[in-house]
């Protein structure tokens, strides 16, 4: 079986988010079990791109009304990784230096972007010899792929080749006007519904209307999606029989405590020493207090992840002097920066606060921390609360999506962590005191960790999943 993931993000080329992490680790088990997987993504201006090296594999041009566009198709030469990866140089949309957004804000031409993205991967594929069984289009940068492939005419051979749309974060749908429906090659009109929400051009609806099969990121986020889903509710009721949630897996290889060239420490034979020795110098890094528990965040400060209760919750339990340090590590909303800015200003004895993307030191963070705190409103998956435990971090969680799927609150012998059903700033506080009380009692606090370490997220089960689904698509 020849299996094409097409996506905006791979790790380690251009990560913004978790998408990267899964297309960047996924499609190498999916190889191991004997899928010729090849992934494709856009070739951005950034610097990983720069420094490899490429064989041009294909090269053409199409035309918007106003506009040539050119591409190639080129193939990343590097023997290490098992699966193809193969980038697509667009001049003028992708060479430029961030994956959605740089310094001067979010890019204003996703639309056009995107649909670049999109048609050029459909032309190479009707050129090329050796097609694919499987396309699996992920977010909705590749939500139009399915549409396309069904009912513009130019694609009409590529018909017969399945489709998977896999929904990594449903809020962002990339919507835009009909004015701007020329971007489409030309399709039978009657199936314009199809591309339709809320009079207008809706990549992520389009998705999961036209592909074979939807999956999302856990089973309890397709859950909740179909009573709260940004106004598409409806459509994943209707579409229930196609869609399947499949719970991520995390890279063991990039995420093992006993050989991550990021952290100072690696795991030996104790864990209590693994633990003590990296805590040790992050709290030097930060000047905290390494004898009280240190409770982290990592990720985008916006309102999904819920760091604004994180802030709340922060100023009241360090006004209170609680005995807990707090580690944050992101950016986000300029006016939360603000907020924690401050909080480090007020209390530096007690709060590490670095306002950046930083992939090595969050994996320090995640080695040396007690606990990692994510009050996400959603959380389609989460892959934090996967890092943090696989590194004996115990997770502090809010009850939704992924999080309900991977976190066991803990009790006298079980669990993994410590979850909060309510959503808001005294839920967070109280898990907060839950977690001090947890710190305080050694054995439980051993026990849990423990149970953290021997929690199994490694894709094994999940890449089988997507295989069968793959399978069962005829
Ligand atoms: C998005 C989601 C996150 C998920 C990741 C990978 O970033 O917000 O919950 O883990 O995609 O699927």
């Amino acid at each position: 079986m020849k299996v094409y993931h097409v996506s905006a993000e791979y790790y380690p080329a251009a990560k913004v988010g978790g998408l990267a992490d899964v297309v960047g680790s996924l499609p190498a088990y999916q190889s191991n079990l004997g899928v010729d997987t090849s992934v494709i993504i856009p070739k951005y201006g950034t610097p990983w791109f720069e420094s490899q090296a490429y064989e041009t594999v294909w090269a053409s041009t199409f035309w918007y009304p106003d506009e040539t566009v050119s591409f190639s198709i080129q193939r990343v030469l590097d023997e290490a990784r098992t699966e193809a990866l193969y980038v697509i140089d667009i001049p003028g949309k992708f060479d430029r230096a961030g994956v959605y957004s740089d310094e001067s804000g979010y890019y204003s031409d996703g639309a056009e972007r995107w649909l670049s993205f999109q048609r050029a991967v459909l032309d190479w594929i009707l050129h090329s010899e050796s097609r694919p069984d499987v396309i699996h289009v992920h977010d909705y940068h590749a939500g139009l792929i399915p549409f396309m492939m069904q009912y513009s005419y130019d694609y009409g051979p590529l018909k017969s080749i399945d489709t998977v749309y896999t929904i990594h974060n449903q809020q962002y749908h990339g919507a835009f006007g009909w004015d701007r429906q020329y971007l489409l090659p030309a399709f039978d009109t009657w199936k314009s519904g199809l591309l339709d929400w809320s009079h207008m051009i809706n990549p992520m609806a389009a998705g999961v209307k036209c592909a074979h099969r939807v999956t999302t990121v856990s089973p309890s986020y397709l859950r909740e999606l179909k009573y709260d889903a940004s106004g598409l509710e409806w459509l994943f009721e209707h579409y229930e029989e196609k869609c399947v949630g499949i719970l991520n897996g995390i890279d063991p290889l990039v995420w093992d405590p006993k050989a991550d060239h990021y952290i100072d420490f690696h795991l030996k034979k104790s864990v209590a020493n693994f633990k003590k020795e990296n805590k040790k110098k992050l709290a030097s890094h930060y000047h905290i207090n390494p004898k009280r528990p240190i409770v982290s965040f990592i990720g985008r400060m916006v309102d999904q992840k819920g760091a604004d209760l994180l802030a709340e919750a922060m100023t009241q339990m360090l006004s209170e002097e609680q005995p807990m340090s707090f580690v944050i590590l992101g950016t986000g909303d300029a006016q939360l920066e603000d907020q924690f800015r401050t909080l480090q200003g007020q209390y530096p004895n007690s709060t590490g606060i670095t306002l950046a993307y930083n992939e090595g030191l969050a994996h320090r963070i995640y080695a040396s921390s007690d606990f990692l705190i994510m009050p996400s409103r959603r959380e389609p998956c989460g892959l934090n609360q996967m890092y943090a435990m696989r590194y004996g971090t115990i997770p502090i969680v809010h009850h939704t999506g992924g999080l309900i799927d991977s976190v066991v609150p803990y009790d006298e012998d079980q669990g993994t962590g410590i979850k909060f059903d309510e959503l808001n700033t005294a839920a967070v506080i109280s898990a907060l005191h839950t977690a001090i009380s947890l710190y305080q009692n050694k054995e439980s606090l051993a026990n849990t960790i423990n149970h953290c370490m021997e929690a199994d997220f490694t894709w094994g089960a999940s890449s089988k999943k997507y295989i069968e689904l793959y399978e069962g698509i005829k």
